[in-house]
C-alpha cells in the first residue's frame, strides 16, 4: 500500500485528508501544517500523525505522494521540497502565482521523474465527465459556444489571488478539455470591488482556434453560489449544474443528423428537455483515485502541468486584458509551454 500525506490542511486540505482515509489503495500517514489546531481538527478521528513542519514530515515519513493544499502563493516553495526527495505531487489548483513559478514545478517534476497532478477537480465532476462522454459521440454536432457562470460571496480568506486565478481557472481548464481545442485569443472586462489587491469580477470572452466562443462571468461578488456550464451546438444544449451534479439536454428538434461532416444546420426550434442520468460520485475521490492509479500505474496524470501552466497563461492573459481593454492574443503561451 502506497503511503499518502496532505500538506495544509485548510479549507481545502481537510478534504483531502477525509478522502486519503477513506481510501483502501493508500495508508495516509501524516498531515503537516504550522496551525497544529487545524491540522488536529482536520485529522480528528483518523490514525495519522500531525507535524507542524512540512519538511521533517517529508523526511520521517517518506510518504510516496503528497497532496499539496496550502495558499497558492507558497506552492512554488513547498513543491520544490516534496520534489526535491523524489516524491510524486499533487498540487492544488491553480498550480502557482504565475506561469514562471508554475514552469519551475512542472520542469523540477520532469527533472526529477516525479508525477506532477494539478488539483482542477471539476475535470472528475460527473456532470462534466458525461458531457465529455456524448461531446465525442458528436452529440451536439458541431459546437458554438461554451458558457462558465462561476459566482460566489466573497471568500475574505483568499487574499494572494483574484478571482481570475482562484476560479476562472477552473472554467479554462474544464473548456480545454471538453473542446479538446486551446484558445486563440482572449478579451475580458474586470473589476475590483471588495478584494484588497486582485480583481474579484471578470466578464471575459475567449475564441478558441477550433471557432468556438467561450464566455466566462465569474464573479466572488454573487450573495449565492452558482457552479454551471452550457455547451450550444447545432443539436442543442447542454446544461450542467457542478453542484447538484445534474445535466440537462435541451433538444433542437430541428437537428436531424448528428455527424458533424454531414449535418446540414437548419436552424434551431424548442425541442424537449431531457434530465441525463448517470452514476454521481464525489469529485475530489475520483480525482485523487485518478493520481493515485498514475503513481501505481507510472502514468501521465489526467491533468497535468501543461495543462496547469495553459490554465495559469490564459489567466495570466484575462487579467492583462482587463487592465489594457483590449484582446490578447495567446499563441506565445502555447509555444512556451509546448517547447518541453
Ligand atoms: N480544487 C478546488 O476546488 C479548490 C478549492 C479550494 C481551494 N483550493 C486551493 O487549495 C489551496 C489551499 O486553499 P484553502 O482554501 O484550503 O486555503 P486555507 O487558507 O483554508 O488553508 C491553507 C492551509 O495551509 C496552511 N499552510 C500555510 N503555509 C503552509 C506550509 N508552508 N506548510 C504547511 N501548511 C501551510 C495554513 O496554515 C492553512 O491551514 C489553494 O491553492 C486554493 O486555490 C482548491
Amino acid at each position: 500500500m502506497m503511503k499518502a500525506a496532505v500538506i495544509g490542511t485548510g479549507m481545502m486540505g481537510r478534504n483531502h485528508v477525509r478522502v486519503y482515509a477513506g481510501m483502501e489503495s493508500v495508508k495516509l500517514v501524516a498531515v503537516a501544517d504550522p496551525n497544529e489546531s487545524s491540522a488536529m481538527a482536520a485529522t480528528h478521528g483518523y490514525r495519522t500523525t500531525v507535524y507542524t513542519d512540512f519538511t521533517r514530515m517529508l523526511d520521517h515519513e517518506c510518504p510516496d505522494l503528497v497532496s499539496v493544499a496550502v495558499p497558492t502563493q507558497y506552492h512554488t516553495e513547498v513543491a520544490r521540497e516534496v520534489i526535491g526527495r523524489g516524491i510524486h505531487l499533487l498540487v492544488e489548483k491553480p498550480l502557482a502565482l504565475t506561469q514562471g513559478q508554475g514552469r519551475e514545478i512542472v520542469e523540477l517534476a520532469a527533472d526529477r521523474g516525479v508525477k506532477l497532478m494539478v488539483g482542477h477537480i471539476e475535470r472528475f465532476n460527473p456532470a462534466i465527465v458525461e458531457i465529455k462522454r456524448r461531446l465525442q459521440k458528436q452529440d451536439l454536432g458541431r459546437l458554438f459556444q461554451i458558457h462558465a457562470r462561476r459566482l460566489s460571496p466573497f471568500p475574505a480568506r483568499i487574499q494572494d489571488v483574484g478571482v481570475v486565478l482562484d476560479l476562472a481557472t477552473h472554467d479554462i481548464d474544464v473548456m480545454r478539455c471538453l473542446l479538446g481545442s486551446e484558445v486563440e485569443r482572449v478579451y475580458a472586462e474586470i473589476e475590483r470591488k471588495a478584494h484588497r489587491s486582485c480583481e474579484d469580477l471578470l466578464s471575459g470572452l475567449v475564441r478558441f482556434t477550433n471557432g468556438v466562443i467561450g464566455v466566462l462571468d465569474i464573479n466572488w461578488l454573487t450573495p449565492t453560489k452558482v457552479r454551471q456550464l452550457t455547451v450550444l451546438g447545432e443539436g442543442g444544449m447542454y446544461l450542467a449544474d457542478y453542484l447538484t451534479q445534474d445535466v440537462y439536454w435541451y433538444k433542437n428538434s430541428q437537428t436531424i443528423t448528428t455527424s458533424a461532416a454531414s449535418s446540414i444546420f437548419r436552424g434551431v426550434w424548442e425541442g424537449d428537455m431531457v434530465k441525463i442520468h448517470f452514476q454521481k460520485k464525489e469529485p475530489l475521490r475520483a480525482e485523487l483515485d485518478s493520481f493515485v492509479e498514475a503513481v501505481r500505474d507510472n502514468r501521465e496524470p489526467y491533468v497535468n502541468g501543461r495543462d496547469a501552466l495553459m490554465a495559469l497563461g490564459m489567466a495570466q492573459k484575462l487579467v492583462e486584458s482587463g487592465h489594457s481593454h483590449a484582446p490578447v492574443y495567446l499563441q506565445p503561451i502555447r509555444e512556451a509551454v509546448c517547447q518541453r
